[in-house]
C-alpha cells in the first residue's frame, strides 16, 4: 500500500460504481415509496416498494460476490490504525505515522453501520413478502406468530429511520467541495487510491 501513497489511479471500478448507484437508486425508491404515503401523498406504493427491495437484495448479493471474488475484505475492515486515526483526529495531529488506507476510519465505520442497517432491512423485508399476494406466491402470514411479526416490523421501521439519517449524512459529506475528488471517482472511476495518507 505504501507504494500507492497519494497517487491517483482507478479508485472505483465500473462494476462497483454500477453497484453503488443502482443500490443508491433502490434505497431512494424504497425510502420515497415508504415515507411519501406517510407524508400524505397517496398512491399504490406496495408493488414499487417490494420490487425495489428484491432488486436491492440481488444487488447486495452481487456486491458480496465481488468482494469475496475480487477485492477481499481487508480494505473495509477496521483495524488498530483506524483507532489511532480517531485519536490523532481528536488531538488534531494529522495522519503522521499511520498506514495509508483506501478508506479512512469514518468511511469504514459508515460502511459497517450502513451495511448492517441495510441487511436488517432486507432480511425483515424479505420476511414481510409473506404478507402480500403477488403473481409468484399467495399471502401467508402464518409463517410467524403475531409476536414475531411485531419484532420484524419494529426492526424494519427502526432500521429505516436510521438509514434515513445515515443517507442524509452520507450525501452531505459526498457533496461538500473538499470531497469533490471522491464524488468524481464514484462517477468516472479515477481518483485518489488512498483516502488516508493523501493529505496533511
Ligand atoms: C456482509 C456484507 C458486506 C461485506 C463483507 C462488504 C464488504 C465490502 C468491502 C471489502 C468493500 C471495499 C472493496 C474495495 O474497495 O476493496 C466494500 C465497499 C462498498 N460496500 Fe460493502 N460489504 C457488505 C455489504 C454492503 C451493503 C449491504 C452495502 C449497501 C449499503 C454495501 C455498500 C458498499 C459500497 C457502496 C462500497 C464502495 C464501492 C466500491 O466497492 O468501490 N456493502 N464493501
Ligand atoms: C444518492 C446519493 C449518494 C451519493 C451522492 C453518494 C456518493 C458517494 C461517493 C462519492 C462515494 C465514494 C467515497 C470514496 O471514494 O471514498 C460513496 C461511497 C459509499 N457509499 Fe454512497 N452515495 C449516495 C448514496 C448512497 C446510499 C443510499 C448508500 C447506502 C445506504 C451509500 C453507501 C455508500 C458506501 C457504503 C460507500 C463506501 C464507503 C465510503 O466511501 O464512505 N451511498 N458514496
Amino acid at each position: 500500500m505504501q507504494r500507492n501513497h497519494g497517487s491517483t489511479g482507478i479508485r472505483h471500478r465500473l462494476p462497483d460504481r454500477l453497484f453503488h448507484w443502482f443500490m443508491a437508486a433502490a434505497v431512494v425508491t424504497l425510502g420515497a415509496s415508504a415515507f411519501l404515503p406517510i407524508l400524505g401523498l397517496r398512491f399504490d406504493w406496495v408493488p414499487l416498494h417490494w420490487i425495489a427491495g428484491v432488486a436491492l437484495t440481488l444487488a447486495i448479493a452481487f456486491h458480496v460476490w465481488r468482494v469475496l471474488a475480487v477485492h477481499g475484505i481487508r480494505e473495509m475492515v477496521p483495524d488498530s490504525d483506524d483507532l489511532r486515526e480517531v485519536a490523532h483526529g481528536l488531538r488534531n495531529s494529522g495522519h503522521e505515522g499511520l498506514r495509508p488506507a483506501k478508506y479512512d476510519a469514518l468511511q469504514k465505520a459508515y460502511h459497517a453501520i450502513a451495511a448492517l442497517t441495510v441487511l436488517v432491512l432486507t432480511a425483515t423485508g424479505l420476511l414481510m413478502l409473506a404478507k402480500i399476494d403477488t403473481t409468484f406466491w399467495r399471502r401467508d402470514p402464518s409463517i410467524l406468530s403475531d409476536q414475531s411479526w411485531g419484532v420484524v416490523y419494529v426492526l424494519h421501521g427502526a432500521a429505516s429511520m436510521l438509514l434515513l439519517f445515515l443517507f442524509i449524512v452520507h450525501v452531505y459529506f459526498a457533496l461538500i467541495p473538499e470531497h469533490r475528488e471522491y464524488l468524481r471517482s464514484m462517477i468516472s472511476g479515477a481518483g485518489p487510491e488512498n483516502a488516508r495518507g493523501t493529505r496533511r
